[in-house]
């Protein structure tokens, strides 16, 4: 098929942004006033009004243990999404690690861009909108992706500045996710180590994301709307705000209000699959940053380390019941990693993709 001449402006506006391996960053500090055409989100509705007077739950962990479960049960079910509190990492380390993600993105050009690549399967990679040449429009933010496990990085090759503070984060969070996949699986009614055993802690990715300020807020979004192709996904944010997430009840857009040293707890596709529907991967996205101030957030995402192909993942079998069959089949995670990779960030979830028709 011929490309239309504006598909091949298109792409080669896309690929000199890429080529310039210094991010919406570099844009922003050469000292545009509007946007490139290439971050114009066709139909950018920011209309409906966020609900300023709702927000996603709270989970406090100092509670005793069986109403923190039914709280992350009830957060799992309606939302998808909630904010952990009084979890014992210590609110220094959270500002650390954020800290050490915008030192890195604040870095001379000629020092980050030695890091840019898009390949975020493996070690360390910087990059400016892993679905850059899938999309209908590039948003506003900017990358550095870690992955510690299942195969972990060469530690020389984490950028100096923020080297120490992620791998002591990632040891962190690892601590965090086990204690509320237990947690989740007991609300589940499933054994407490199940998503464990299922490797579901070994694999991890972190993603500290840089969201300078935009000139033009109203035309692009700092994420778009997608939902995390995961188990689950751990996140720190600084207080900018912007994260945004879509309401099961009336589709409204809810804010996740910063607050300091909570961690942003959400439930991913994969879950959404093995808890066969229990559990809800819900729909999240950012503004764009329309403060003069970068936003920065560190996300972790959670998935099955064991990556074998024999290995079939599906709605768990406690979960079937004749009154409660599978909603989806089985797959293996070469499968639903193809699927991820072929598909832009804010397309049909694989959830879709799964689904028993
Ligand atoms: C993500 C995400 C939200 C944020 O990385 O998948 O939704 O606040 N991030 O950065
Ligand atoms: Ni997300």
């Amino acid at each position: 098929m011929a490309m239309s001449s504006a598909m091949t402006d298109r792409v080669t506006a896309l690929k000199e942004f890429d080529d310039t391996k210094t991010g919406v960053k570099g844009l922003v500090d050469s000292g545009i006033t509007s946007i490139p055409v290439i971050f114009h989100h066709p139909n950018i509705s920011l209309s409906i009004p966020s609900t300023t007077y709702l927000s996603i739950p709270t989970v406090d962990l100092s509670l005793s243990r069986p109403i923190a479960v039914d709280l992350i049960r009830s957060a799992c079910r309606n939302w998808g999404f909630f904010q952990l509190i009084n979890h014992d990492i210590p609110l220094s380390t959270i500002e650390n690690t954020i800290s050490a993600v915008r030192s890195f993105h604040e870095l001379p050009a000629t020092i980050r861009s030695q890091h840019y690549r898009r390949t975020p399967g493996a070690g360390v990679s910087y990059f400016s909108n892993l679905d850059l040449f899938l999309s209908e429009a590039a948003s506003w933010k900017d990358t550095l992706k870690i992955t510690f496990g299942p195969v972990p990085p060469e530690v020389d090759q984490i950028p100096e500045v923020c080297r120490s503070e992620l791998v002591a984060w990632d040891e962190q969070v690892k601590e965090v996710a086990k204690q509320v996949m237990g947690m989740m699986c007991e609300g589940l009614g499933v054994k407490p180590a199940r998503l464990e055993d299922l490797t579901c802690l070994e694999g991890r990715g972190l993603a500290g994301q840089y969201y300078p300020p935009c000139p033009e807020p109203d035309r692009t979004f700092g994420s778009a709307e997608h939902t995390d192709a995961v188990v689950l996904t751990v996140l720190i944010q600084d207080k900018i705000g912007g994260l945004q997430v879509k309401s099961l009840r009336d589709e409204s857009w809810i804010d996740v209000k910063p607050i300091p040293g909570a961690l942003v707890v959400n439930v991913g596709d994969f879950l959404q699959i093995i808890s066969n529907d229990e559990f809800k991967s819900v729909q999240h996205r950012v503004i764009a940053n329309s403060t003069n101030e970068p936003r920065v957030s560190v996300a972790v995402f959670f998935n099955p380390g064991s990556k074998e192909d024999m290995n079939l993942y599906g709605p768990l079998y406690e979960l079937i019941s004749n009154e409660k069959p599978a909603c989806y089949r089985n797959f293996n995670m070469s499968e639903l990693v193809n699927i991820f990779l072929a598909k832009a960030v804010g397309c049909k979830s694989i959830t879709e993709h799964f689904k028993h028709k």
